[in-house]
Formats: C-alpha cells, sequence, structure tokens
C-alpha cells in the first residue's frame, strides 16, 4: 500500500525555520513506521535525522509525535496509520536535527528524583530479598524505558511557567524507589517530592496515561506518590 509521509525537517546549522517534506513509498500493512522511516533514510534521502536502536520498543531512544500524538514508531504498524502520516519531533526538547531533539533537560530532571536504591544498613548475609507481593507492587513501574513521550505531552511540562516541574517520567522513577521495600531512602525522597515542580505539580491531566507505549497507569502511581507523601507527613506530625 502506498504511504506518505510529512515529516517536519529543521537543520538549526542550516535552515532558517522548519519545514516539512514529504515522503513516498510502497509499505506492506505490517511495516512498522520504523520501518518506512528506515527506508526513507536508507532509499530516498540520507540527511534525515532520527534516533532508533532496539526496533522493538525496548530501548525508549525513538519517541516522536506521530499525527500529533507523542509514540515509537518501533510499535506504530503501517495499517494502523492513515494514508498520510504526520511525523514530528517530541513537543517540549529542543530540536537538535529534525526528529532528534535534546533530552539533556529530561534526564537532568530524572536524576534528581535520586534513580537509585539508597541502603545505608549493612546487607544480610545472602541478599536483600523482596516477597512476591513487594515485586508486583512495582511491576508497572520497571516497565518504564524512559521514552519521554509521557513527559513531552503533559501540559504542565508543555508550559514556559511550570517548565520546572520534575515530569511524570521521573515521578513513575519516584514510586519505584519510594515503593521499594529495600530502600531505606524515604525521608530525602519525600523532601524531594513534596513540592510544586516535583509530585505536586501533576494536575491529572492523564495525558501521560494515554500516550505511554508500555501501558504504564503513570496518573495511578504518581497519585500513589502523592499520598505517601500526605501519609508520611501526616505520621511525622
Ligand atoms: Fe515512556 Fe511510559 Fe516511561 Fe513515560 S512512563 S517515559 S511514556 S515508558
Ligand atoms: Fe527502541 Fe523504539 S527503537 S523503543
Amino acid at each position: 500500500m502506498a504511504i506518505r509521509l510529512k515529516v517536519f525537517r529543521f537543520d538549526p546549522e542550516k535552515d532558517e525555520k522548519p519545514y516539512y517534506k514529504d515522503y513516498e513509498l510502497d509499505a506492506e500493512p505490517t511495516d512498522r513506521l520504523l520501518d518506512c522511516l528506515n527506508r526513507v533514510r536508507w532509499e530516498q534521502d540520507p540527511t534525515l535525522a532520527f534516533r532508533m536502536s532496539c526496533g522493538h520498543g525496548v530501548c525508549g531512544s525513538d519517541g516522536m509525535r506521530i499525527d500529533g500524538i507523542c509514540g515509537l514508531p518501533c510499535q506504530k504498524l503501517v495499517k494502523s496509520l492513515g494514508p498520510q502520516v504526520l511525523v514530528e519531533p517530541l513537543p517540549v526538547f529542543r530540536v537538535i536535527k529534525d526528529l532528534v531533539v535534546d533530552l539533556e533537560p529530561f534526564f537532568e530532571r530524572y536524576r534528581s528524583i535520586k534513580p537509585y536504591l539508597v541502603a545505608a544498613s549493612s546487607p544480610p548475609d545472602d541478599e536483600r530479598r523482596q516477597s512476591q507481593e513487594e515485586i508486583h507492587r512495582l511491576e508497572d513501574a520497571v516497565r518504564c524505558i524512559l521514552c519521554a513521550c509521557c513527559t513531552s505531552s503533559c501540559p504542565v511540562s508543555q508550559k514556559l511557567e511550570t517548565a520546572d516541574y520534575v515530569g511524570p517520567a521521573a515521578l513513575v522513577r519516584a514510586f519505584r524507589y519510594l515503593f521499594d521495600s529495600r530502600d531505606e531512602d524515604m525521608g530525602e525522597r519525600i523532601a524531594i517530592l513534596d513540592r510544586k515542580e516535583g509530585a505536586w505539580g501533576c494536575q491529572t491531566l492523564w495525558k501521560c496515561t494515554e500516550v505511554c507505549p508500555k501501558e504504564i497507569p503513570v496518573t495511578k502511581l504518581i497519585g500513589q506518590v502523592k499520598r505517601k507523601i500526605y501519609v508520611v507527613k501526616k505520621g511525622a506530625k
């Protein structure tokens, strides 16, 4: 079947402003949009820039906006799209070239929530064990591949005046450590998250949950983070 990709193009080093370029190709209904982009780059226009690695929804590197909705082209089959597809970079972030954006601000916010286990106590002789229930509690959050689709789609992250908000992806990772039975840094984590730039920046608008390609209940997890802050602070009074 014939498909036309209308692709955002911008090279700040030589273009005065962004523009859109059309590429037409024949594709199988079961081809992925990422296959089409690769064929454009290999067969028609080697200057087209986009990120990809695994091709299978694992690495999170190919986040982009597809027909106005943030997602992964490696998870979009041609048969699920129309004959013309609008392909743009993730919003919120500065465009480096074409579909490649500068994700450093995203990872800076991610690092701000201390995305690692903190355990100061001496470990037991064997290992720090968890029950099945304790592991189950984290299963949604550990599926996150840091594709940035949620943060790009979040209306709070999109506003300049609330651009310091850590964003949904960082809060999903915060959930992962806040609710990990092995972590011993609850007080510090609560202090980091108990701010308007932290968990309270979330206005429960659900856009993150709508776009997450790993079907993580992002808004629900952020709600549990807020509740945890409330309960811990109330207990401390
Ligand atoms: Fe991507 Fe979902 Fe993780 Fe957000 S929560 S970074 S949309 S995988
Ligand atoms: Fe790795 Fe899409 S290329 S997630």
